[in-house]
């Protein structure tokens, strides 16, 4: 069968981890998928590395508007990696021309999950984000595929690298605020704007995104108690230490009398919790579930390969469910953002 032909929008951390990983993993991706996986177009704000992208793969082209990418007829999936709010215009132009779409882009789904979900189902495309949430941690197919049969009745996670490397590095090495997420930005883990990671808003927007498929709650932020890591003092980790304690930034969706409750907060965790033992950019989900009990998923959070990996795991469930034509997929087994999961009860 013909190849799935991927127009990349984004070559920073994320982007070059796919281009990355997609090469030096082809043979099997194509394997796996019954056909091979190409990456034919990118669109970036950073050119150098599409340059060196295309030594590589001189078949490979460049553009420099991402709405003629996402337009683009030679291409069957547009891959959003670029971030940002202008992503929503790609997104919507990208499905109304046929195109499924995977992106990382969270702050997007947060905001406009609802009408982007909406605008797949009407061309009947994909729109794929397991990318969005816990970096290479399959958790959103965890809820939408392997806990389908269940009623969830709690998430409770560490959804943000970045602050989970800056609690670590203050608790373990007693560093300041500023050299800890100085450490993390220079690792890649951060926001362009890191303070949607250290105000709790970034995992706020991941933690609609998993309400969404647990509890078919339309994404909704201003549904969200948020508060993030930016009072804290290294003498609080000292003294949750000292009592058996690890502070983390913990998301947390449940059923409460009133309706579902979502918050984003730094919590003291017992230190031999599987929350508590999450390190460095690590993430990690807690989901109670009527007929699993409590299951745990744990992984990288944060970074270029590990978020590739989950970008490729939505490229290769793409490729493996052609449409009727053999060339790529019309109307899929995968729904879209998990809207109808579950009857939504008002925050
Ligand atoms: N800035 C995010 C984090 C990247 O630190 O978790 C992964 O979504």
């Amino acid at each position: 069968p013909p190849a799935l032909r991927v127009g990349l929008i984004g070559m920073g951390t994320v982007g070059t981890g796919v281009w990355r990983v997609l090469r030096r993993n082809q043979a099997l991706i194509a394997a796996r998928s019954g056909r091979a996986v190409e990456i034919v177009a990118v669109a970036t704000r950073t050119p150098a590395r599409a340059a060196a992208a295309q030594a590589e793969a001189p078949g490979l082209r460049l553009l420099d508007d991402p709405l003629r990418l996402a337009a683009d007829p030679g291409v069957d999936v547009l891959l959003e990696l670029a971030g940002g709010s202008a992503a929503r215009d790609w997104v919507l132009a990208a499905l109304a021309q046929g195109k499924h779409v995977v992106t990382a882009n969270k702050a997007l789904l947060a905001e406009h999950g609802e009408q982007l979900a909406q605008a797949a189902v009407r061309h009947g495309r994909v729109l794929a984000y397991e990318a969005a949430v816990a970096g290479a941690v399959p958790v959103i197919k965890a809820l939408r595929e392997g806990l389908a049969g269940n009623r969830i009745d709690a998430l409770a996670g560490v959804l943000n690298g970045t602050s989970n490397y800056i609690l670590t590095r203050m608790q373990a090495a007693g560093l300041d605020f500023a050299t800890a997420l100085a450490e993390a930005q220079a690792l890649g883990y951060a926001e362009a704007d890191p303070s949607l990671d250290v105000d709790g808003t970034d995992a706020a927007h991941k933690l609609t995104l998993l309400a969404a498929n647990a509890f078919g709650l339309p994404p909704a932020l201003d549904a969200v108690h948020v508060e993030g890591l930016r009072d804290l003092q290294p003498g609080d980790m000292a003294a949750a230490a000292q009592l058996g304690y690890v502070v983390k930034l913990l998301a947390i969706a449940r059923r409460g009398a009133q309706g579902m409750e979502l918050r984003v907060h730094p919590a003291l965790v017992p230190a031999q919790h599987a929350l508590a033992r999450l390190d460095g950019a690590s993430n990690g989900l807690l989901v109670r579930a009527d007929a699993a009990g409590e299951a745990f998923f744990s992984g990288a959070g944060a970074g270029g390969e590990p978020t590739a990996s989950a970008v490729l795991a939505d490229l290769v469930d793409l490729a493996r469910h052609p449409g009727t034509d053999g060339r790529w997929g019309g109307p899929t087994a995968i729904p879209t953002l998990g809207l109808r999961a579950d009857a939504p009860a008002a925050p």
